[in-house]
């Protein structure tokens, strides 16, 4: 296997943005809102999934880095240098299903975390759901070390209330 990591490019957009739905279909907290709530103001998970990747690239273009194999991409990953705080964040990273196990998703952290190094940050941070296997069994693996738990929730907001006294 021919893996090379380079810079993300503009034209990798549409790309990373499938590899981005297809990947998160069982392990993303959009998808857990819409299981619950249906979709919300005509969109779906994959829309709003879809615009982190968005949101990524406007914050750091030069920190998203792809994974190719014989020209095509496989897999990427985002990160924000974030240069005051000394640490890198890799909000999202994704690898074709018929390309995992095969040690891209671990190159493609490793690549980050040196591009960290290069820009003097110290410190690098990731999260996981509780319902991705994977991500808890790979990130310890590369040295991450668990820091903390967080619970999200979400609730439909209904009419207006009356007798609610934060609006009277
Ligand atoms: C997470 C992801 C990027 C990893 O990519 P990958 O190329 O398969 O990763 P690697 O082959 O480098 O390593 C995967 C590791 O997970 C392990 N693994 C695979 N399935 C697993 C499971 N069900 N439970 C625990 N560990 C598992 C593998 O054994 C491997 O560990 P090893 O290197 O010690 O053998 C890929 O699985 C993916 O795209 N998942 C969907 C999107 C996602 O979860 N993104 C991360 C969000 S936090």
């Amino acid at each position: 296997m021919d893996l090379h990591i380079r810079r993300y490019q503009p034209t990798d957009l549409e790309t990373i943005k499938r590899l981005t739905l297809e990947a998160f279909e069982g392990v993303s907290i959009d998808r857990n809102i819409e299981d619950e709530f249906g979709p919300i103001n005509n969109r779906d998970w994959r829309w709003r999934k879809e615009r982190h990747i968005d949101f990524d690239v406007q914050r750091d273009a030069d920190g998203v880095f792809v994974a190719e194999i014989d020209g095509q991409v496989v897999g990427y990953i985002t990160t924000f240098r974030d240069r005051d705080a000394g640490i890198g964040l890799i909000p999202n990273l994704a690898v074709d299903a018929g390309q995992r196990g095969h040690g891209i998703g671990r190159q493609l952290i490793q690549h980050a975390l040196n591009n960290f190094r290069e820009e003097g940050l110290t410190h690098a941070k990731i999260e996981t759901l509780d319902q991705n296997d994977v991500g808890q069994g790979l990130y310890p693996s590369l040295g991450f070390r668990e820091v903390a738990r967080q619970i999200h929730y979400c609730m439909a907001l209904g009419q207006m209330k009356d007798d609610d006294p934060a609006t009277g």
